[in-house]
């Protein structure tokens, strides 16, 4: 097969590429971004792509933005093990794997809404890590354990 067969979405000028999406997870990935909000922005979206590591994977490209490190994280929640690629005139640049550190703090709140983190405006949310697969963390306060579609409802 041609490489351009192969390709699914276009190459990018300049940008941020997120691939080895966990399947079906490229929509949670958007809402974390806020895409929808900013009109100034273009998106491509692959899903369902035959990936030989993964069976099926997302991929996501942003065209003109790079991700900060609050988002970088949001992004391992979601989808440990993408790959973030940035872009710079058609060119790899950058390359990096995104990793669930073991302390995950500041970009999702506890659903304990007695939790001194909610009630604090000085106390942020904090979490340990205690599983990947299940995704499951534990609060740092309330000792609150959290799984997936908790988790991914409560990310800031
Ligand atoms: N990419 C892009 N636009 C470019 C360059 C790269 O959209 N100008 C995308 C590629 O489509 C791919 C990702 O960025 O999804 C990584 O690019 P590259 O390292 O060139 O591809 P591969 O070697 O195939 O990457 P991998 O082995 O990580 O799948
Ligand atoms: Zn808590």
């Amino acid at each position: 097969m041609t490489e351009e067969k192969m390709l699914k979405v276009e190459k990018i000028r300049r940008g941020t590429v997120i691939d080895h999406i966990p399947v079906g997870r490229s929509f949670q990935v958007l809402k974390i971004l806020n895409i929808s909000s900013d009109p100034g922005i273009t998106v491509s979206i692959a899903i369902h792509v035959k990936s030989k590591k993964m069976g099926l994977k997302d991929v996501v490209k942003i065209e003109d933005r790079i991700l900060d490190s609050s988002e970088l994280n949001k992004i391992a929640l979601i989808a440990e093990g993408a790959t973030i690629t940035i872009v710079e005139d058609y060119e790899v640049i950058k390359k990096f794997v995104v990793v669930l550190p073991d302390i995950i703090t500041g970009i999702l709140k506890c659903s304990n809404g007695r939790c001194i983190s909610n009630m604090e405006n000085s106390v942020k949310p904090s979490f340990t890590l205690l599983s990947k697969n299940p995704l499951t963390i534990k609060c740092h306060y309330c000792e609150r354990e959290m799984e997936t579609d908790e988790i991914f409802g409560s990310i800031t």
